[in-house]
């Protein structure tokens, strides 16, 4: 079975996606810093150790191994972050990816799944909002995105580099099957924080913004299972095989969940009372953001498995109760 370059591959989708890769009877190799991912998340895969930047590194990647695809996960993802300190975005996100796919072309590998978010739609015109949707985003976490897509595209052009970039809308949930899950540090996300403060490890949630135009003031969010999101990787890179060009497609549900109904809906799964305090809102927070995954569906044959947001929060949940510090700091 082919063999892939997985970038990321310690982090939260990329180590879901390693699995999936495996049971899918794919050979993959881990390329990742550890500046945010997790070396007990990839305890039992061959890992290098590097950055992007590092073009020697990943030269003899290439050389090393009989790569045909790369899955580039490894980015920096904090939307509120990016606004902070953009820089830091631009460097690594597309900066470092520039490297990535340079050593690609010099290697004459010519097959890349990319890690593109809905944050390059920004505040939309349409909700849900298709690929076709203007791309306007709100912060530089979701402009450095949609560089690398139009990176992308001009790679295609000129040196037949062939990819599909994955627009994820908020990824969520833990694997049933792995011991995997969600742990960020500092951690910023909606859902785990709602599962330390279930936990006692934090006193309250703060709701980042009650005054948004919508329905109850707080802002929506299309929730998809981390490992429905595993799925369609392994389905965009068998398109890839077959041929594919170079194409864009949404991941969601379809289904937009007010912060406010997340907060009840953790309530319910984890039995905890979850206190919650009104807090100002976040800068760059899109409004509302709901994916049109139609063409996911129709043109890959993707179907989530896990569309339901209680089930994505209980998975969550289970692998939290598990492991209420996270992950291990150091291999298993
Ligand atoms: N939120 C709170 N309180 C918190 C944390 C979050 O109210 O303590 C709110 C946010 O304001 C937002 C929603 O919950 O409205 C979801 O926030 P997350 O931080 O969980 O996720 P984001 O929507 O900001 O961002 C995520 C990923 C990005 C990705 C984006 C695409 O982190 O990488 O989804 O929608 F680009």
């Amino acid at each position: 079975m082919p063999t892939v370059l997985v970038t990321g591959g310690a982090g939260y989708i990329g180590s879901h996606t390693l699995r999936a890769l495996t049971r899918a009877g794919y050979e993959a190799v881990v390329y990742d810093a550890f500046l945010k991912g997790h070396p007990a998340a990839v305890a039992d895969y061959r890992v290098v150790v590097g950055e992007l930047s590092d073009r020697e590194r990943l030269e003899r990647v290439f050389a090393e191994f009989p790569i045909q695809a790369v899955l580039h996960f490894a980015a920096f993802i904090e939307a509120g972050e990016s606004v902070q300190d953009p820089g830091k975005y631009y460097r690594n996100n597309v900066c470092g990816t520039l490297s990535l796919l340079e050593a690609m072309v010099r290697a004459g590998v010519r097959q890349c799944v990319f890690s593109s978010s809905a944050a390059v739609y920004g505040d939309p015109e349409e909700v849900p909002i298709p690929e076709t949707a203007p791309t306007r985003p709100t912060n530089p976490y979701g402009r450095t995105k949609l560089m690398v897509g139009q990176i992308l595209d001009d790679f295609h052009q000129a040196y037949g580099l062939r990819s599909i970039s994955l627009r994820y809308f908020n990824a969520a949930g833990a694997s049933p099957d792995d011991d995997l899950g969600e742990d960020h540090h500092p951690e910023t996300h909606l859902i785990p924080i709602l599962l330390e403060v279930a936990l006692g490890q934090r006193d309250h949630v703060d709701i980042l913004g009650n005054d948004y135009p919508t329905p109850d003031g707080t802002c929506i969010r299309d929730y998809i299972h981390v490992c429905d999101l595993a799925d369609a990787h392994v389905l965009a890179l068998q398109a890839l095989e077959r041929g594919a060009e170079r194409e864009v497609y949404n991941l969601g549900n379809g289904q937009g969940f007010s912060v406010l109904q997340v907060v009840e809906t953790a309530r319910a799964v984890t039995g905890h009372p979850v206190p919650a305090q009104v807090a100002p809102r976040r800068p760059g927070d899109p409004l509302w953001l709901v994916a049109a995954a139609e063409k996911a569906r129709r043109e890959l044959g993707w179907t989530p498995r896990f569309p339901d947001l209680r089930q994505i929060i209980a998975s969550a949940w289970e692998w939290r109760r598990r492991h209420p510090r996270g992950f291990p700091s150091e291999p298993a």
